[in-house]
This record gives C-alpha cells, sequence and structure tokens, in this order.
C-alpha cells in the first residue's frame, strides 16, 4: 500500500519558470478568491481534476449553471488563468482547488457527492519506472467511489497507449462498480466527442497521436 506521503507528492511543475518572478502571495489571495472554502453546498456537483489551464472547468461551468464546478490541480500559473477567466466572466458556479486531489478528497465533507469527474489527459509517466506515480489506480478509484452520486460518471481522455492499456486493465477489475459505456472502438476517439480542446489534446494531435476518452458510470 502506498503511503500518505507517497500519495500527496506530486512530481510535475506547479509553477512556469517564466512566470517564477510574479507576486505570488497577490495571485495566491487572488486564486482563494474561488477556494472551496466559500463553497456553497449544491445538488449538482462536478469535480475536474488536473484541470490545467481551465478550459475544461470554464466548459463545464458554462454549460451547467445549476451545478457547480470544482476545477483540481497543483498548476499554480494555470490556477491563475482560471480564476481570471472566472472573474471576467462572472461565473459564481467555479471553485478551485490548488492542489492534490487526494488531499482535496480526504479533506471533503462526505456530505458532497459529484455528478461526473473530468479527468483529461492525466500525467502520462512513461517510463515504467514512473508508472507508480500515476493518477489513475486501484487506491484512486476506491477513494473516487464513495464520491460519486449512483449513476455519476467519470470521463478519462488520454493519448497515452501504456497508461490506456492500465486503466483498461483496472476497468475490468472494478467491474462491480462501474460499467464502462463506450466499448466500441469508434465511440472511443476523443476527436468525436464533443468535448474540448485542451492543451494536451491539442498537444497529443500535434504530435500525431489518437486520443483516447472513456466513459464510465458508477452502478
Ligand atoms: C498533462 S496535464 C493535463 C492538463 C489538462 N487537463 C489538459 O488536458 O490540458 C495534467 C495535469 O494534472 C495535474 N495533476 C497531476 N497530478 C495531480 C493530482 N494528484 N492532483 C491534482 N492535479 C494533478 C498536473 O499538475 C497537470 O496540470
Amino acid at each position: 500500500m502506498q503511503s500518505k506521503d507517497f500519495i500527496y507528492r506530486l512530481y510535475g511543475r506547479s509553477r512556469l519558470r517564466s512566470k517564477k518572478n510574479i507576486d505570488y502571495n497577490k495571485s495566491k489571495n487572488f486564486i482563494d478568491k474561488f477556494s472551496i472554502q466559500n463553497l456553497k453546498i449544491n445538488k449538482n456537483n462536478i469535480l475536474d481534476i488536473g484541470s490545467g489551464y481551465g478550459e475544461n472547468s470554464i466548459l463545464l461551468a458554462n454549460q451547467s449553471k445549476d451545478s457547480i464546478v470544482i476545477a483540481c490541480d497543483n498548476f499554480f500559473d494555470g490556477n491563475f488563468k482560471l480564476a481570471k477567466m472566472a472573474q471576467e466572466q462572472n461565473m459564481n458556479n467555479l471553485y478551485i482547488h490548488n492542489g492534490n486531489v487526494h488531499e482535496f478528497l480526504d479533506k471533503l465533507d462526505q456530505n458532497l457527492y459529484f455528478n461526473s469527474v473530468w479527468i483529461l489527459f492525466p500525467d502520462p509517466w512513461p517510463k515504467k519506472k514512473h508508472f507508480k506515480r500515476r493518477l489513475i489506480n486501484k487506491l484512486f478509484f476506491e477513494k473516487i467511489y464513495n464520491f460519486l452520486k449512483k449513476n455519476a460518471y467519470i470521463y478519462i481522455a488520454t493519448d497515452s497507449k501504456s497508461y490506456l492499456k492500465e486503466i483498461l486493465f483496472l476497468i475490468f477489475k472494478i467491474k462491480n462498480q462501474f460499467i464502462w459505456e463506450n466499448q466500441k472502438k469508434i465511440d472511443w476517439d476523443y476527436k468525436n466527442a464533443s468535448f474540448v480542446q485542451t492543451k494536451y489534446f491539442k498537444k497529443a494531435i500535434k504530435k500525431g497521436s489518437n486520443p483516447f476518452f472513456i466513459k464510465l458510470r458508477k452502478l
């Protein structure tokens, strides 16, 4: 079993080098305006994990005004950009957790349940020795299960073949908890879905990869 220290440790960048001289405290206070501490209880809740620059979170919040969207990422510059977009668009249904999703879920009020969870292009950690850093694993599914409503959806997208293989293997293991709805090859293609073109989707297309998405429903 992985220790809490390991689970809470993050390996990707949290700040862009070029932006490091920008006033951190001022930017952090600005992001904190959208902190989940100010969250109002709501019936429809959406969680966007690894929200990056926030393209998907902002779209979801605009599409579902009666839902609250929680963007969760430790990427500070992305969160700052998202907070700016949310302020410019006067959004009142978008919240940001500037940190690790495991910490977020471990501290979350057990009364908050999600209608959908999005994980678009999680860090692939392509080297075998780094596979254990991947976000999506058995522990993740066990944890998120407790925060999902019945029939809630998990959407996952990746262009990493080895990550996809691992996820499909996990899906087989959790088949009593989740049903994989888009099993036909034609339904896996992210390009056919009406999903947002995130930064990492565009990167995948540029390098000639074919991003897949997976739609799981909690039983
Ligand atoms: C490859 S980027 C994808 C960003 C965005 N979803 C997109 O499609 O452009 C993965 C993001 O997941 C974030 N991330 C990785 N592990 C995380 C964790 N445990 N909790 C929250 N965010 C995490 C990283 O900081 C990074 O911004």
